[in-house]
């Protein structure tokens, strides 16, 4: 008798649970996910930050914003009531910045960002003031051009021929290398840096060779995995 009595007890008690789950799922705080891993774009080209809201929650009439972390405006993009807030942002994002429209119902407010420059480069903050929700995303800038060999003249003394390498549009400021066919390091003259208002990086280095050679000039930057060489043969 105890026991068939417990049964609609326990009913009633399990049907409460889960109503009281569900609540908390619906009500329950999504998260803005922004990317752990930085995102990597060349000068110039058109980027995706990435940041959305797991689970998804419609935030096309919400305001939502995108600002730098260490620069002044802070602001890169701002949309209120649907439309965007020029006046506050910095003025070097002007016209570069932009959501997808049909993306932000789906709780996705990727950020894109048109013709990167090396000033761009640094961390990302998107931000959802309604949910108090934000992420973070981290921007590295890279650029890479491939050098140019030439012949500068012929050193007298020591009977050999002045090649000059010439590397432009570099950034962050890379290395330059002179190897010998077997990849063997020769010694040149100081590289010579100059950087351009782009702020990109043009280096420079002349060495003399003296016996008939396959010659390489190697540029490289470390931080953003980029080689680029030539070759040329000296008879
Ligand atoms: C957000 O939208 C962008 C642009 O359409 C897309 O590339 C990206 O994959 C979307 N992110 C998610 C999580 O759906
Ligand atoms: C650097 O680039 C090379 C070739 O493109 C690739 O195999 C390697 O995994 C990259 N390393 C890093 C640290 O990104």
């Amino acid at each position: 008798m105890n026991r068939l009595s417990i049964g609609p007890q326990l009913r009633t008690t399990s049907v409460l649970v889960v109503h009281l789950l569900l609540l908390l799922y619906s009500t329950g705080q999504s998260k803005l996910i922004g990317s752990s891993q930085p995102i990597v774009a060349t000068v110039g080209d058109d980027i995706i930050l990435p940041c959305h809201l797991e689970p998804a929650v419609d935030v096309a009439a919400m305001t939502l914003e995108w600002s730098t972390t260490d620069q002044d405006p802070r602001f890169v993009f701002v949309l209120r009531a649907g439309q965007e807030l020029v006046n506050t942002k910095h003025p070097s994002y002007k016209g570069r910045t932009s959501l997808f429209t049909d993306e932000r119902k789906h709780g996705n407010i990727s950020l894109k960002l048109s013709k990167v420059k090396p000033a761009d480069e640094g961390k990302y903050q998107c931000y959802v003031p309604k949910l108090n929700e934000a992420s973070l995303v981290e921007l590295v800038v890279g650029a890479a051009a491939s050098p140019v060999i030439s012949l500068t003249g012929i050193d007298g003394d020591k009977g050999g021929v002045v090649l000059q390498c010439k590397s432009k549009g570099w950034y962050p400021e890379p290395e330059l290398l002179w190897l010998d066919a077997e990849g063997k390091i020769l010694s040149a003259g100081p590289t010579e840096t100059v950087r351009g208002p782009d702020d990109l990086y043009t280096v420079s280095s002349r060495v003399t060779v003296e016996k008939s050679n396959n010659i390489i000039c190697r540029v490289q930057q470390r931080n953003i995995n980029q080689t680029r060489e030539t070759q040329i043969h000296v008879p």
